[in-house]
């Protein structure tokens, strides 16, 4: 966010219909057809029953109107459709009325395996069967409102607990390691990495600790938190999180787990 990007969000047409190239629904066909071999035994079972509910189209980007209305049946929740790039203020205003943003671009061949911008993939096959989920559209909710009234220093602490969460979280399950972050379940060697690898480290999330683990969103991660069920999401929503933000500014940072990125 505030950077350039290289794609244009395409624009719906008066009936909200977006027209996508026989190139980008392939695309989108070849991007879903790979996941859906990829996390069988490990994205959690909540995602799993939140695509079932959304029964994603596989031939085609689906329309957004399509996700609106199972998500807004199960959770209350919408889609919205945004340029490639929104600011912050944007992003979170619209979390805090239940509209999760939706770039409406989708990724080039050329950056097939990884793109550092949220493309329609990575925001509907990653994030949208969980928006079927009360404890996660709940916690999305409350953070939304939280951010949309924060300053921006705040921001940029709240973006780390986002980011361990919505994004890269992990559910320590009977089964084992389970995946509930979309940005893991839209990448294939992520979903791999996330819960077959032993290179990461992985620790009981404590809402402090995430707002002050330092993160890059260009390298796989080198450190997860995990909750127990998706339902502890209803739990840290309760809590007191901005006391935990400023209490996170007093303490500072952990050491970054990564290089820094120009010596990468
Ligand atoms: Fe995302």
């Amino acid at each position: 966010m505030g950077k350039e990007s290289n794609y244009v969000s395409k624009q719906p047409d008066a009936e909200g219909i977006i027209h996508w190239t026989d190139e980008e629904n392939q695309v989108w066909h070849d991007l879903v057809d790979r996941q859906l071999k990829c996390i069988p035994g490990k994205a959690c079972d909540e995602y799993m029953k939140g695509l079932d509910l959304l029964d994603l189209p596989k031939d085609r980007i689906p329309q957004l109107h399509e996700l609106n209305e199972v998500l807004e049946r199960e959770t209350g929740w919408q889609v919205a459709a945004v340029p490639a790039l929104i600011p912050f203020d944007e992003f979170f205003r619209l979390l805090a009325n239940k509209q999760f943003p939706v770039a409406t671009f989708i990724r080039t061949r050329e950056e097939f395996d990884y793109l550092q911008e949220p493309d329609i993939f990575h925001e509907i096959f990653g994030h949208c069967p969980l928006l079927t989920n009360p404890a996660f559209a709940h916690f999305t909710h409350q953070y939304g409102k939280l951010g949309y009234a924060a300053t921006p220093k705040e921001r940029v602490y709240l973006a780390r607990l986002y980011w361990f969460t919505v994004e890269f979280g992990l559910l320590q399950t009977d089964e084992g390691i389970r995946i509930y972050g979309g940005g893991i379940l839209s990448s294939p060697a992520e979903t791999e990495y996330a819960v077959n690898s032993d290179k990461p480290e992985r620790h009981p999330l404590k809402a402090l600790d995430a707002l002050r683990t330092p993160y890059r969103i260009d390298i796989i991660q080198p450190v997860y938190y995990t909750i127990n069920s998706v339902d502890e999401l209803f739990e840290i929503s309760d809590m007191d999180i901005m006391a935990l933000v400023r209490e996170a500014m007093e303490l500072g940072l952990f050491e970054p787990k990564f290089p820094p990125k120009d010596a990468a």
